[in-house]
């Protein structure tokens, strides 16, 4: 199908509160070189105690608002990208929906871990498309903090908090998305998991703590492996080639992964927005962090083609090509 849909309006928001490497030192046997080393990251923030996914996600949006001008009345959808909704019902979404008493509007909660926000917009760009739905709010929101273990240092060093909120509408002159490529490997899917009610996968039994469970090893072998491959077959649908991208926006989940990437994609790590360094892995919201540095440092400019490319727990992946024209 053709696209009949481009972003209109962007916003973020992050924290206040900073936690750096020097302060997980004095909470479980680490160091900043080692976390440098391995994943490039210096800091992250963290949601206050009555901050939420609900809270972040919101105020991702009044940063949007105040941004773009645009009035939010009329959004028919929203979607909010997330694996930390404070509830299990009702749906992060719904909370959005309240707090902007949006009147007429669908919305509902994106299970797609770290690839929840590109897979945000590959829907809403098929909802808009297809016309069934005119304006579409697409958030990518995560407390990441309230789920970790922090005694756990394989895992706690890497996560933050974050949020990041797009519309995408009608546009059939001259749309701007020019591709999506999706994959999923659920068999990987015991790797990177948090529990609710499930005890068991597959007959294996699960730390059923509530908290964040990751094989590090195995999430970082796939992801080097499987996103170089998503990437061809992405810039392949499209009919393009990697030097018409402007700027690569992968998850920022670790920079080594994404060096990783680069060198095996062919994508020049000069021309990757990241966000991980200061933000660490914000999982739904590390994207739009990611590119929300790029355009606050002047690298990105109206009519720039992104390649956004969102893969992680699930295993999931799923990447999308945009033309950036707010
Ligand atoms: O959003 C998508 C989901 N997540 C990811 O993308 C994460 C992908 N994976 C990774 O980023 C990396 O696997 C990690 C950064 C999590 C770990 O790096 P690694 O190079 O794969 O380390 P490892 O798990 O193989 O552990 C190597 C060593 C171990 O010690 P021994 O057994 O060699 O003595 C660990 O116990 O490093 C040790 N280690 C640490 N040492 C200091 C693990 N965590 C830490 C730590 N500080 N925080």
């Amino acid at each position: 199908m053709k696209s009949q849909a481009k972003i209109t309006a962007f916003g973020t928001y992050v924290p206040e509160r900073r936690l750096t490497n020097e302060d997980l030192q004095k909470m479980v046997d680490t160091s900043d070189e080692w976390i440098v080393q391995r994943t490039g990251m210096k800091e992250r923030r963290i949601a206050a105690e009555n901050e939420s996914t609900s809270t972040l996600a919101i105020k991702a949006v009044e940063d949007l608002v105040k941004r773009s001008s645009l009035y939010l009345e009329d959004v028919d959808c929203i979607i909010v990208a997330t694996t930390t909704a404070e509830y299990a019902l009702p749906s992060v979404a719904c909370r959005v929906q309240e707090y902007f008493n949006i009147p007429h509007t669908a919305a509902f909660d994106l299970s797609a871990a770290c690839a929840g926000f590109t897979y945000g917009l590959h829907v809403a760009n098929g909802l808009v498309s297809s016309g069934a739905h005119q304006k579409v709010l697409v958030i990518g929101a995560e407390a990441m903090s309230k789920v970790i273990d922090y005694e756990d240092r394989a895992t706690c060093i890497l996560f933050g908090d974050g949020a990041g909120a797009m519309v995408v509408e009608r546009e059939e002159e001259n749309p701007g998305f020019f591709g999506s490529h999706l994959e999923t490997e659920g068999a990987g899917g015991i790797h990177l998991y948090r529990t609710i009610i499930g005890e068991t996968m597959n007959g294996v039994e699960l730390q059923s703590n509530g908290k964040m469970v990751q094989n590090g090893r195995e999430v970082y072998k796939w992801a080097v492996r499987s996103v170089p491959k998503g990437i061809e077959q992405l810039l392949l649908k499209a009919g393009m080639n990697k030097t018409d991208v402007d700027w690569f926006v992968p998850h920022s989940a670790n920079l080594r992964i994404i060096e990783s990437i680069c060198e095996r994609s062919g994508l020049s790590l000069e021309r990757s927005l990241t966000s991980v360094e200061y933000m660490g892995n914000t999982s739904s919201a590390s994207i739009p962090l990611a590119l929300d540095n790029g355009i606050k440092e002047g690298k990105v400019e109206n009519g720039d083609l992104l390649l956004l490319y969102g893969f992680g727990g699930g295993l999931t992946q799923c990447g999308v090509l945009v033309r950036w024209d707010l």
